[in-house]
């Protein structure tokens, strides 16, 4: 096909051109967007013209009609549910991730992709001290990466009770069992729900949202000892940040038969640096682990990365074989057989640059940075009056009462309208919470001072 202007270069000068525009007004501009998707919706749709536009002015429209309604989530005052920001060597990476357009899901086809993404997949289980040959596949999200430590423990569990998954399905076998503390991250039960696992039987947690680890010996104790049992632990608790006390829990799941799986969306990274390394104790010893890269470690949207120490288990559960498909059937295998999908972006290749970028002391600060950003924000918000912070600070969240529920909503309300900073309202042990997550690389002792400031103001300003 040809068009008028269908060569790449103008457009793509102008979209790095609206890209710099960007980045260099995310400092200054609003953290909220400006306009709502309703409001956009004017600009962006209408009826589908009938004659072709030349690139470099649909990047320039596209551009133009996005700017009011971009969230400035790479700010470093953005602070809201659990996001990152972009490293530069990872926004970069992921340019080229584009303009290269491999589909990555053959070694063989895409070597460069595959060799990229083996090297990111053994420093990160070097760096996170997970065992060495453990398989590592490059999802959309913590989501994905739950779903594919899942799926591989499904089918695991079943083989060992004799079960054959993959011929006979789900239907007619025995029960699995899934046990995960109270306060899992909804997309445990999304995963499981998608795998057609059901709810989990929730196991009690502590002020923290930790697993209780007597209350899962007792739960454990009440299945018979012959069924296929999964145990899904935390890493990072979305409101607390906390941990679960993952050594001894790990520990009496295996004595059960249980296959572990842990969450650690954004804790996981707290592994990468002997300052937080404690909090992880005992991680190496699950099964499977599900984290992101799009959060702590600021590749662009989006990167998951899941992990199973049994490499054929992964493969078994979500390899796809065809006659068609040169498949690499020894060595390492290929990157389809360690995600969901048959196709994707090659979104491993970020996390190599991130890495190779930042090195493993770059990983400890950048952790670090972020843990110690969130306790002295935690402090400063604490002595504004009739503020309270209601979880230990121990990772990169915090959560905050103003009081009564409908005054931290205000204050929640007003404080995004003001534009300086932006953090999420969320509901916590009953009550309604002002959430902070300290997430982006960028965040400096400024942004925290003027995000602090802001709180001040949005409390001052609600106070009748
Ligand atoms: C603990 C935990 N698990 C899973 C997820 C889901 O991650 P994603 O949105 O990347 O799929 C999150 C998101 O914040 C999380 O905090």
């Amino acid at each position: 096909m040809s068009f008028e202007g269908g060569s790449y270069d103008r457009a793509l000068t102008r979209a790095v051109e609206h890209a710099r525009e960007w980045l260099d007004s995310v400092p200054d501009r609003p953290v909220r967007p400006q306009r709502s998707a309703a409001d956009l919706l004017a600009g962006f749709g209408g009826p589908l013209p009938d004659r072709p536009t030349a690139p470099e002015d649909v990047v320039d429209l596209l551009a133009t009609l996005a700017d009011p309604g971009l969230m400035a989530m790479q700010s470093g005052r953005f602070f809201g549910w659990v996001i990152g920001g972009t490293l530069p060597a990872a926004l970069a990476a992921d340019w080229l991730v584009s303009a290269w357009d491999q589909n990555c899901g053959l070694r063989y086809a895409t070597p460069a992709a595959a060799a990229a993404e083996e090297a990111a997949a053994a420093w990160l289980l070097d760096l996170l001290g997970l065992p060495a040959g453990a398989g590592v596949g490059f999802v959309t999200g913590a989501t994905m990466a739950n779903f594919a430590g899942l799926a591989a423990a499904r089918s695991s569990v079943l083989s060992r009770s004799g079960w054959d998954l993959g011929r006979d399905g789900l239907n007619g076998g025995p029960r699995i069992h899934v046990l995960a503390g109270a306060e899992r991250h909804d997309t445990i039960d999304l995963a499981l729900r998608y795998l057609g696992l059901g709810a989990p039987q929730p196991v009690a947690a502590d002020d923290q949202g930790r697993i209780r680890v007597t209350a899962l010996a007792e739960s454990l104790e009440a299945v018979d000892r012959d069924a296929p049992v999964i145990v899904c632990l935390q890493a990072g608790n979305v409101h607390s940040g906390a941990f679960d006390p993952l050594a001894e829990a790990i520990e009496i799941a295996h004595r059960h038969g249980a296959w572990v799986h842990v969450d650690g969306a954004f804790g996981l990274w707290a592994a990468a640096t002997p300052a937080l390394r404690g909090l992880t104790a005992g991680l190496e010893a699950a099964d499977s682990w599900a984290t992101d890269a799009h959060k702590t470690l600021n590749v662009p949207y989006d990167c998951g990365i899941a992990i199973v120490s049994d490499p054929l288990a992964m493969r078994s559960a979500l390899g796809v074989r065809a006659s068609y498909l040169i498949a690499e059937e020894s060595g390492p295998g290929d990157p389809q057989d360690r995600v969901p999908e048959l196709s994707r972006r090659a979104r491993g290749v970020p996390v190599w640059a991130a890495l190779r970028s930042l090195g493993r002391t770059g990983v400890a600060e950048l952790v670090e940075g972020l843990a110690s950003h969130a306790r002295t924000m935690a402090e400063g918000i604490a002595a504004v009056e009739g503020a309270h912070v209601i979880n230990d600070v121990v990772y990169t969240q915090i959560c905050v009462s103003f009081g009564d529920d409908a005054r931290t909503r205000a204050v929640t309300a007003r404080l995004i309208d003001d534009g300086t900073a932006w953090m999420s309202g969320s509901r916590w042990h009953g009550q309604d919470v002002l959430r902070v997550s300290v997430s982006n690389w960028s965040t400096d002792d400024e942004d925290v001072r003027r995000s602090v400031d802001a709180v001040r103001r949005a409390v001052e300003a609600t106070t009748v």
